[in-house]
């Protein structure tokens, strides 16, 4: 049995999910490898202390620079606003720290490109949070596709709507500005999207996008009667080309009356086609042409055995798993790479490719042309 200790930045959301994660790992994968909940940062005194208290974190801080530089520290998990990713990370990684960092892994693709050189050039484990990835049903589909046995990918159409922000008289977050989140729905909602189809058909040659603000003010949620700016995208649209001659589109909207968590995907093969909508994360649909004539149509998959680490949680087909499992699989994956010392699938250089494509997105849509990722 390993231990790792673990220094987690950023007490809000994120951090209570990462956090419930390391509680759930060892029950589901055994105690080959244990992670210790060191200490834990947020610039928020009480947060801190309450993730401390709940989590049973040994000490708790304001400053995130006393983790990194701590010596006992093995892992830093940064859940903080993506403004500060990047600039924790690379100062982690300086101090011979592993790094696992919430998604979007930066403000752009530059900076995406330096801390993915610094962590390498470290020689530490990266991972990103991207746990939608981390569903063992999107091994299944990934196997699926890598077999042949649909032929080749034509056209992944993906999505990913939610309407948390639906009602304008909803208070402005740090996620609407420019300075702590550099795109809106792209990076906070698509970029979800984009992994599922960087991981599941290959990566973006070229994209050509939209974006557009809808409520252009929200109140000051310290005072509400005053209006505070909406930097960046409510609804993000755009057309792409993957590398191996595939094509794409993908939409992203975060009021979209209705929609709570609608990230999907239709993915048209040559002789076939699957379909997958995270409000039904537990099954696929797939249509296989070569099925006899009179039989063909869609035909839904529950998630079971064989995909991915299902069977690590259920040993029966259709027992679902939930949204917390995804995250309880990648911390497994981020830990037991620590371990065996070797690169996460889904690394610091998984999650540039992301921002390359984002950073194309917006240039984009400011430019009102094609743009090839760089
Ligand atoms: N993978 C997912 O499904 C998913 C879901 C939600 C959010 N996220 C990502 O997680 C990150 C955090 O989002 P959230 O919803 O938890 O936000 P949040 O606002 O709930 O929490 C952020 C926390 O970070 C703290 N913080 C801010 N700046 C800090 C700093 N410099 N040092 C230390 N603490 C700091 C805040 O005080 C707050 O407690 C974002 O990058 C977001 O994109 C990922």
């Amino acid at each position: 049995m390993k231990k790792i200790k673990v220094g987690l930045i950023g007490a809000g959301f994120m951090g209570r999910t990462h956090s419930n994660a390391y509680k759930s790992v060892n029950n589901i994968f055994g105690d080959e490898v244990v992670p210790e909940l060191t200490a834990v940062a947020d610039i928020n005194a009480d947060n801190a202390k309450a993730l401390a208290e709940r989590y049973g974190f040994q000490r708790w801080t304001t400053e995130w620079k006393e983790i990194v530089a701590d010596p006992e520290i093995e892992l830093v998990d940064i859940t903080t606003p993506n403004a500060s990713h990047c600039p924790i990370a690379m100062e982690a990684a300086r101090h011979g720290k592993h790094v696992y960092c919430e998604k979007p892994l930066a403000m752009t693709a530059a900076e995406a490109v330096e801390a993915t050189r610094v962590v390498e050039e470290a020689g530490v484990v990266s991972s990103v949070g991207f746990n939608y990835v981390r569903n063992p049903i999107q091994q299944y589909v990934r196997e699926l596709i890598a077999s042949g046995e649909l032929g080749e990918a034509v056209n992944f159409r993906g999505m990913y709507d939610q309407d948390y922000y639906n009602d304008p008289e909803q208070k402005h977050e740090w996620r609407m500005f420019k300075s702590a989140s550099a795109s809106g729905a792209l990076g906070d909602l698509a970029s979800h999207t984009l992994s599922l189809s960087q991981y599941l058909v290959g990566d973006i040659a070229e994209v050509c996008g939209m974006t557009k603000i809808v409520v252009p003010e929200r109140p000051d949620p310290k005072e509400p009667s005053k209006l505070l700016p909406v930097e960046n995208d409510d609804v993000v649209q755009f057309l792409f080309n993957f590398r191996n001659g595939a094509c794409g589109a993908i939409f992203s909207n975060r009021l979209a009356a209705g929609r709570k968590m609608s990230l999907g995907y239709e993915i048209q093969m040559t002789n076939g086609c699957i379909v997958y909508n995270q409000e039904n994360q537990n099954q696929v649909q797939i249509y296989r042409h070569d099925d006899d004539k009179r039989e063909r149509g869609f035909k839904t998959v529950l998630i079971a055995p064989g995909h991915g680490e299902y069977e690590r949680f259920f040993g029966g087909a259709g027992i679902c798993l939930g949204y917390a499992d995804q995250k309880t699989i990648e911390v497994y994956h981020t830990l037991k790479c620590i371990v065996e010392n070797r690169p996460c699938e889904i690394d610091f250089r998984f999650g540039m490719k992301v921002m390359q494509v984002i950073d194309a997105v917006l240039e984009s849509a400011e430019t009102r042309q094609w743009v090839a990722i760089r």
